[in-house]
């Protein structure tokens, strides 16, 4: 029996930070393991916000050397830069026109960073889903590993290929696309911001502060763990709705740690801030440290990059050809004739 396929990406729009890797890289990580599994620097999703394109370019390389420095291994998977597959974006074209617009208006990521852009918002950032969607289901992944707050955006993948292709251009029981699935992990799915526990941490926060860069020096993690909000009570603990920094640091703790949440809540429990602050620097700076040792030494080796992304591109390219190609002739699309 073929492995099970799995499919991510991030947007390099700016430094990752330590919600991608435990929301979502590190998961893959271990994926990669037992699925066929297709990674890609999402880069046609970082212009739909105003972008700087000598950054997005840099961005782009600094993506995909941090996936390999995670710990993504190219003889187990293949990585990709979406923009270097044009069938993302045809694809992108197909589903536009049979998604409704009202799904679209529905995306709760859409109000938000809409909402911040004012009167700039770009025709892109509402079809924003489409192209994930597309993403996805040219690879037929059966598992999407994401943090939750892309849960939406894969319900928007499943409804299209589901109700708007599936339903619609299906001939005899062979469905056109396969409906994936979300695989959102329990823990270190919503890592919050250090500066308020009950907002997301997020690469477009302009106040650096409220994230941990995963290239972050420790003299900087330093800084910015000292700075991180705390509350007036003494001891550290989980699940009380009243001190969402301490469940957002313990559970940090807990997973650069590897250790469970059981453990480190009885580590913690009767330790004040004062104490536990450098406890959780020293975990962060040493559970980085060997992610930021081979990144230096990857991002040096342009031409083993190239040869990383080359493998992975030839094998995306394969693979969504096929699917493109399928839902082209669902569709009732003239083929080309090759001579
Ligand atoms: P992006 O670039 O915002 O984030 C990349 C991944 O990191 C997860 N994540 C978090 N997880 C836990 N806590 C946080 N604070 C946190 N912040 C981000 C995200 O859930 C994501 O898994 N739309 C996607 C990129 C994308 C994609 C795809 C993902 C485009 N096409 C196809 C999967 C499949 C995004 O903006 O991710």
């Amino acid at each position: 029996m073929s492995k099970k396929r799995v499919l991510s990406g991030v947007q390099p729009t700016g430094a990752l930070h330590i919600g991608n890797w435990l929301g979502a890289i590190r998961n893959w990580v271990e994926l990669q393991n037992e699925y066929d599994t297709y990674v890609c620097v999402v880069d046609l999703h970082a212009i739909t916000v105003p972008h700087n394109p000598e950054k997005l370019k840099s961005d782009t390389l600094s993506t995909a050397a941090l996936y390999l420095a995670c710990g993504m291994d190219p003889k187990k998977c293949s990585i990709f830069v979406q923009s270097h597959i044009p069938a993302h974006s045809e694809l992108c074209w197909l589903l536009n026109c049979v998604t409704p617009l009202n799904w679209m208006e529905r995306m709760i990521q859409f109000k938000e960073k809409a909402l911040k852009q004012g009167d700039n918002v770009s025709l892109g950032l509402l079809d924003y889903p489409v192209l994930m969607a597309a993403d996805i289901l040219l690879y037929d992944a059966d598992l999407v590993p994401v943090g939750e707050d892309q849960k939406q955006h894969l319900e928007l993948a499943r409804d299209i290929a589901q109700q708007r292709i599936n339903s619609r251009f299906r001939k005899g029981n062979n469905p056109v696309l396969k409906v994936p699935k979300p695989l959102i992990m329990k823990e270190g799915a919503k890592i919050m911001s250090l500066l308020n526990g009950t907002s997301k941490m997020s690469k477009s926060d302009p106040n650096e502060g409220s994230r941990i860069g995963l290239l972050d020096t420790a003299d900087t993690i330093q800084k910015k763990i000292k700075k991180a909000k705390t509350d007036q009570h003494f001891g550290l603990e989980f699940n009380n709705p009243n001190r969402p920094e301490s469940d957002n640091l313990l559970g940090i703790y807990s997973m650069v740690t590897n250790q469970s949440r059981e453990i480190v809540a009885k580590e913690c429990f009767d330790i004040g801030w004062g104490k536990f602050k450098p406890i959780l620097t020293d975990a962060l700076i040493d559970s980085l440290l060997p992610i930021q040792q081979k990144y230096n030494t990857l991002i040096e080796d342009r031409s083993e990059l190239n040869k990383v992304l080359k493998e992975g591109t030839d094998n995306a390219n394969k693979l969504s050809g096929q699917t493109l190609l399928r839902v082209k002739q669902a569709l009732g699309f003239l083929e080309r004739i090759n001579s």
